[in-house]
């Protein structure tokens, strides 16, 4: 069900930005949205200060492996992608890692977590590794989606145990043959 009657946006009305260093603020603020969103898979309080305090925000400018961006849609910030290379794999193979993707509920079922997912994967090519939590179906679903749009393939999901929570894992190849614009197609 569309939580807006706004219909999808097109395409070129969305942006993917990749964040400056004075623009940390903003994606804490959304962080913590997001973080309340999370609450419905996730045992997480709140600190003392009312905030969830995402950790280490700040090492996506120091990082040259962490990768911060905005999302606007029509200009008005839309949500936020943290991208980071995983650092568990071998040095020899980079494997990205989609550490943190949030569209604020103004703009959900309009297309803009499917075009910006798939403007991400074109930017960065290689394999990447999406995680969701289990509990998370709605996020699942959406992985399903937008994964299965970008590869032509349907892509199967592994089921992992960490720290006592279950996780899907998605694996799959950007390559940089397919990286450019993908053929236009209707949001719906
Ligand atoms: C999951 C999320 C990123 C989806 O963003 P979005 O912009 O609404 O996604 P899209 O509009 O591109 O959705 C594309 C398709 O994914 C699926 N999908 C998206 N949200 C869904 C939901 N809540 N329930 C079921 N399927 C969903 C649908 O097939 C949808 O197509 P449709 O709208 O034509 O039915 C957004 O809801 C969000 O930020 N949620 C909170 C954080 C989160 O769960 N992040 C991802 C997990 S790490």
């Amino acid at each position: 069900m569309a939580i807006t009657d706004d219909g999808p946006i097109a395409p070129e009305r969305i942006q993917l930005i990749p964040a400056k260093r004075e623009e940390e603020p903003i994606l804490a603020n959304l962080l913590e949205l997001y973080a309340h969103d999370f609450t419905e898979f996730l045992a997480i309080d709140l600190r003392p200060n009312g905030r969830f305090e995402y950790q280490d925000l700040s090492r996506y400018w120091r990082d040259p492996n962490h990768h911060p961006f905005l999302i606007k849609a029509d200009g008005k910030l839309a949500g936020l992608i943290l991208i980071r290379q995983d650092e568990t794999v071998s040095r020899a193979e980079v494997l990205w890692d989609l550490a943190e993707f949030f569209v604020v509920r103004r703009y959900r079922r309009q297309g803009v977590g499917t075009a910006m997912a798939h403007a991400v994967w074109r930017k960065f090519s290689g394999r990447w590794q999406v995680r969701v939590m289990e509990a998370n179906l709605p996020g699942q679903h959406f992985w399903q989606h937008a994964i299965t749009q970008f590869t032509g393939a349907t892509v199967e999901s592994v089921r992992i145990e960490r720290g006592g929570e279950y996780w899907r894992f998605f694996t799959f190849e950007s390559k940089p043959s397919t990286s450019g614009p993908p053929p236009a197609r209707p949001h719906r």
